[in-house]
């Protein structure tokens, strides 16, 4: 058994696989904390730097091409975007922290949005941190987890375009990354290695993330 699969059973495997083999559909965009649906269905969130991938795994996980707009451009996901599935499990796209090339105010809008949102929603279970394999952890990404940390809102990180990283090089990083986390309170010990492309590690994710989900 690889690292990749490591805690991902057959019975678990299953589950995701019928879990997210449920329809999916948008059901809410929001810019503004008003505009935010009412909270139902248990919530995983998206989140990252701009451009990590985001709505390229929630689009892997859900085996739909075009759910969730993706896009070579920075800051494409320019709103929080509540996607459910199978009405079971709320899946949130979040704007990527970090856009550069928008406005201060745009960016200090979002990150204030997003922030609250991930401090604050009563029915968020976890919330996956993106990393791309080629960069690892940046700046950023350790103040939103340190925000994490102290808000006490439950994350695990997931590096995403393993495709794009020889063997070695992913394990060298997939070390870096996994020995920082255990410094972090609030994260997930378990590091899940993704692909949207190839769909390395998109299995073990929906098994980790059906636990989640209201019972069928
Ligand atoms: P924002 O919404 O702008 O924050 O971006 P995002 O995090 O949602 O990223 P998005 O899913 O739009 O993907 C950004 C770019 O990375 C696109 O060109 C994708 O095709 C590409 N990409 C995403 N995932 C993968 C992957 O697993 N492998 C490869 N090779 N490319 C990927
Ligand atoms: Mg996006």
């Amino acid at each position: 058994m690889t690292a990749m699969t490591a805690g991902a059973d057959a019975v678990s495997l299953e589950a995701g696989r019928l879990l997210f083999a449920q329809a999916c559909d948008f059901v809410a965009g929001a810019d503004r904390l008003e505009a935010l649906p009412e909270p139902g269905l248990p919530e995983v969130a998206f989140a990252g730097r701009s451009n990590v991938g985001k709505s390229s795994l929630i689009n892997a996980l859900t085996g739909r091409n075009t759910l969730a707009r993706t896009s070579n451009t920075p800051g494409r996901t320019r709103q929080l975007n509540f996607f459910d599935l199978g009405h079971r499990l709320m899946l949130v796209d979040l704007p990527g922290y970090g856009y550069a090339r928008a406005s201060k105010q745009a960016v200090a809008a979002w990150t204030r949005l997003v922030d609250t949102f991930l401090k604050g929603r009563p029915v968020l279970r976890r919330t996956c941190l993106l990393i791309d394999s080629r960069h690892g952890l940046k700046a950023v990404d350790r103040e939103v987890m340190q925000m994490l940390d102290q808000a006490a809102v439950a994350y695990q990180v997931v590096l995403t375009k393993a495709d794009k990283m020889g063997p070695t090089a992913l394990r060298e990083m997939q070390a870096q990354v996994s020995g920082e986390l255990v410094r972090h309170v609030a994260a997930h010990p378990e590091l899940f290695v993704t692909s949207a492309e190839s769909g390395a590690g998109i299995p073990e994710l929906r098994a980790e993330l059906a636990a989640l989900a209201r019972q069928a």
